[in-house]
């Protein structure tokens, strides 16, 4: 359920430049019939009051409109937000809601919504673009790579951090922590600020109230999540890294990729804000709008100069920009000076016109493309009669010796899915399979194959899609020529054709680039299609950087 207020979004608006933008807002009302409490997020606008007490004070005044006793309401109050905005997030039923709606003061009152990690592999989407290392002397040397951000303060809104990794270590000569930081590192499950923070990590903290408010206790047994600024998911220790990360030479995955990694601003300080959860198991960070916003208040207080975050919804339609926590969190920051940069949200399938996420004209929205890195694999078949050489994409690190088996002697009807396996093993055997067979992704291929026994997978799909994942099973990608090559060669013998896949090697300069990822949200907006969205496009294919050791990059739990 959202309302919201016309008359104080007026009153909170009167720029001209809104009162275009203001055409656009629809007023909101979903009557339900639900009288279950359910957080729900009170929007205040603007937080004018320097003392945050009275702030609070008056949203406790508020909450005492719908309920009995201060006990009560106190009870029922998540967040209450007093530095960037004025706002809070509450337990209220659907009549409570509305009644608060029509207090003056009151811009919205909305639902939190449970949001996903846009990006949930390493390949995804990075919000700066990478340059060569400062010591190379072929690089070109712009103003801000002499100082590589050092003294801006990073704001990564995301499933937390990996501290002890190499890209979060103090660049050698790096200054005392600006003045102006009043952030602090916050202790919590297997995090101690005394050992994880330094003059590189300069704040660490966690908001979990409104997740678990919505959608229950958090799992922290060994392995599932840490209750603490930690990262299990391996996303925010990803996006912090590729965004500041400190210089790491000789670093690769598994040998590919070789070189060195670093953020765009290898000396700017980082400030971890762990909204993003490992909640359902199912690899994608679930995050609360409650804690977003929360977020938001807090980094504005701690004082960060540019906050990077990569969440949203990736298929629900975007609602107007006065419910929805981001761009509220983003306008106040950008009241504030504060740049927000946000992704242009991701899809597993190639995402039609018109589904770019994060699209407010205050924020920045990114997509994300590719660099001229590729990592060929060469495949040889052998059939006894001739030989077939095949050449794909892969991230595969020692060689496979096989049989090459064609899908439909596994699956039914040749759609490589768990539910269609037909019981048959499939040891020894590298399995083609067609992407546009059942409409699957590579993930959903791997996991088939690997529940099949299969000791590979060759994948195939269109040309614009290829790009090598971590799967779970060894997974080589062509495309449908060549695809199409190996099946007719496979049918073409009455043998078993061997194959023999070669480890995969890094190249770079061949590939054309850069390209948006196939998987990258298209504009326009949908929202307001004459403020062209996203508004830049970054590196974020088969991009190297920091990883926690014990999460699989495959983000499969049956991946050891
Ligand atoms: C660089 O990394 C590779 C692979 O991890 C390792 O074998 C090698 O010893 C490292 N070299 C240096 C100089 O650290
Ligand atoms: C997330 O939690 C599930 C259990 O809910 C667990 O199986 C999985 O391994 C966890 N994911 C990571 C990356 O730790
Ligand atoms: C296989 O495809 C045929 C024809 O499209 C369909 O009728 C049949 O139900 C499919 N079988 C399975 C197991 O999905």
């Amino acid at each position: 359920m959202e309302y919201i207020n016309m008359e104080e979004h007026f009153a909170h608006n009167l720029h001209s430049f809104w009162s275009i933008l203001l055409s656009l807002f629809f007023f909101f009302i979903y009557s339900t019939c639900s009288s279950e409490p359910d957080v729900h997020i009170v929007y205040l606008g603007h937080s004018a009051q320097h003392d945050h007490q009275l702030t609070s004070d008056l949203h406790q005044q508020l909450l005492l409109n719908v309920f009995k006793s201060e006990e009560e309401a106190a009870q029922s109050m998540i967040y209450s937000y007093t530095y960037g905005f004025s706002g809070f997030a509450a337990k209220l039923t659907s009549d409570q809601a509305a009644t608060i709606a029509r207090k003056e003061g009151v811009v919205s009152v909305f639902r939190s919504k449970i949001l996903e990690l846009h990006t949930t592999r390493s390949w995804d989407f990075m919000g700066l673009p990478l340059r060569e290392t400062p010591d190379d002397d072929e690089a070109p040397q712009s103003p801000s790579s002499s100082t590589f951000g050092d003294d801006v303060i990073v704001g990564i809104f995301d499933s937390g951090i990996w501290p002890e990794s190499a890209s979060f270590q103090e660049e050698p000569g790096m200054g005392p922590i600006p003045g102006t930081w009043k952030g602090e590192c916050i202790s919590g499950q297997n995090f101690t600020p005394s050992t994880a923070c330094n003059r590189k990590l300069i704040g660490a903290r966690y908001y979990l109230t409104g997740l678990e408010q919505q959608l229950g206790p958090l799992d922290i047994t060994p392995d599932t999540e840490y209750r603490s600024p930690r990262d299990r998911l391996g996303h925010g220790t990803h996006t912090a890294s590729t965004a500041v990360g400190s210089i790491v030479h000789n670093a690769s995955f598994f040998g590919l990729g070789l070189g060195t990694a670093r953020g765009g601003a290898p000396r700017a300080r980082l400030a971890v804000y762990k909204v993003c959860w490992n909640k359902t198991g199912d690899g994608t960070g679930k995050c609360s709008e409650a804690d977003i916003l929360a977020a938001f208040d807090g980094a504005l207080r701690d004082g960060v100069h540019i906050i990077s975050a990569s969440f949203g919804t990736s298929i629900a339609q975007l609602l107007p920009f006065f419910i929805w926590s981001a761009d509220i969190g983003s306008f106040h920051a950008m009241q504030k000076g504060v740049t927000v940069v946000f992704s242009a949200g991701n899809y597993d399938y190639s995402p039609d016109p018109s589904t770019v996420k994060n699209v407010a004209p205050w924020s920045i929205s990114v997509a994300a493309s590719t660099i001229d890195r590729s990592f060929p694999t060469q495949m040889v078949f052998d059939n006894t009669v001739t030989i077939l050489t095949v050449k794909g994409q892969s991230l595969i690190t020692t060689q496979i010796d096989a049989n090459l088996a064609d899908a439909s002697s596994h699956f039914y009807n040749g759609t490589c899915s768990r539910g269609r396996w037909n019981n048959r093993k499939a040891a020894g055997r590298v399995i083609l399979c067609f992407s546009t067979m059942g409409l699957i992704t590579s993930a959903e291929a791997a996991d088939a194959v690997k529940k099949a026994g299969g000791s590979g997978l060759i994948f195939v799909e269109p040309l614009a899609r290829q790009v090598p994942y971590v799967d779970v099973v060894p997974t080589v990608y062509v495309d449908i020529y060549q695809g199409t090559k190996i099946l007719h060669y496979l049918g073409s013998s009455e043998w078993r054709p061997t194959v023999q896949i070669m480890p995969t090697r890094s190249i770079v300069g061949k590939a054309p680039a850069p390209v948006v990822a196939y998987f990258s949200c298209k504009g326009p907006s949908a929202l307001s299609p004459d403020i062209l969205k996203p508004d830049l496009s970054a590196p974020g294919v088969n991009i190297l950087a920091a990883w926690p050791p014990n999460t699989p990059p495959s983000q499969s739990s049956s991946d050891t």
